[in-house]
């Protein structure tokens, strides 16, 4: 029996998945389609809303639901697709463009971040959070896994279906977030920063990169930060949530052991965090080689159409609602 309903979605903006969708996102996509209904969505009409590079966009579509269905989202269980194909989901966004405040869009705050010192902000960029709502609300979900800088879209999210319920009489539910045990990943090249794409090459870690390059960013992790306290430095902390995420815990015990003592040697810190996110995504790695691009195509037109025939139910439900003829 399904406990409810799943929504998830991540921007096709990079090539490829890396650590912090993973270990913050993916895993548990991967983990909760057994007892959820799961719709998983690469969401390409958030990703044009910055700079991006229009002849690359649809191969990242495809390639990283490629590297999805490499992690082990199983098309048939649950709904890969993509957000372009389904434009119920933009025709709700613009309904809720109309209950959602200015004021609650100004006070996100990833879009402040995103906005600070740019030339050129896009309504598109203020408006993201409406569209996100949107995605999770066509489908009815309940539950939607993401990492901790999603959490304030999600809470706009439920505030939204409680708004239209108010307004139009009862009919979304509020979902909820659900996190995995480490729901922010930490840049290497800077541990006070999220791991993300937009920072730059050395502050992320692609799970298909080569190993070479793996290794290298993992060995020149900044450790101290010149500040002397007591506590566990930043850049330490995230090199043992790396390890507790993929070593055997007697391994990771042993590191902590070496830590309280005082003999903890970074490089071997680093070599054993290295080695064993390796060994953790080499069978992701090698799914991912074997895949055929025609067939991930397939998978995602599918799902798209599956996504479809549940969005335009709701659709039609809304319109009713809201006194559209
Ligand atoms: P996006 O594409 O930035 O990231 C995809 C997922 O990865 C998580 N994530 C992280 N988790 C832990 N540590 C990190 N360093 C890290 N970096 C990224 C994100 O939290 C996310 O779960 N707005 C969303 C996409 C979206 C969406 C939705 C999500 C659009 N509609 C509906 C859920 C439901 C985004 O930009 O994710």
């Amino acid at each position: 029996m399904s406990k409810g309903k799943i929504f998830s979605g991540i921007r096709p903006t990079a090539s490829s998945l890396h650590l912090g969708n993973y270990f913050g996102a993916v895993a548990n996509w991967v983990k909760l389609q057994d007892d959820y209904e799961a719709i998983y969505c690469l969401v390409d009409y958030h990703a044009i809303i910055e700079d991006y590079d229009k002849d690359a966009l649809s191969d990242r579509v495809l390639n990283m639901a490629a590297d999805l269905l490499a992690c082990g989202i199983d098309p048939q269980q649950s709904i890969l697709m993509f957000q372009s194909a389904v434009p119920e989901h933009t025709e709700l966004a613009w309904i809720f463009n109309a209950i959602t405040s200015y004021g609650d869009l100004q006070r996100m705050t990833q879009f402040k971040d995103k906005s600070e010192n740019k030339e050129f902000v896009s309504a598109g960029l203020f408006n993201y959070p409406i569209l996100m709502a949107a995605d999770i609300l066509l489908y009815h979900t309940t539950v939607v896994p993401v990492g901790d800088d999603q959490d304030q879209h999600v809470e706009l999210t439920r505030g939204l279906a409680r708004r239209f319920n108010s307004r139009y009489g009862d009919y979304f539910a509020e979902p909820e977030t659900i996190h995995t045990e480490a729901p922010r990943i930490m840049s290497l090249a800077d541990p006070t920063s999220k791991m993300s794409k937009s920072l730059g090459e050395k502050h992320f870690i692609s799970l298909f990169e080569s190993e070479d390059s793996i290794h290298s960013k993992i060995r020149s992790a900044v450790t101290d930060t010149g500040l002397q306290t007591d506590e566990m430095s930043p850049g330490v902390k995230s090199l043992f949530t790396l390890l507790k995420l993929s070593a055997p815990e007697s391994v990771y015990a042993g590191f902590e052991t070496d830590y309280q003592e005082g003999t903890l040697k970074y490089v071997a810190l680093k070599d054993a965090v290295y080695e064993h996110l390796v060994s953790l995504i080499q069978p992701i790695r090698q799914r991912r080689e074997g895949m055929s691009m025609e067939e991930v195509r397939r998978v995602l037109d599918d799902g798209s159409e599956r996504a479809r025939a549940q969005a335009q139910v709701t659709i039609k439900t809304v319109k009713q609602k809201i006194g559209l003829p």
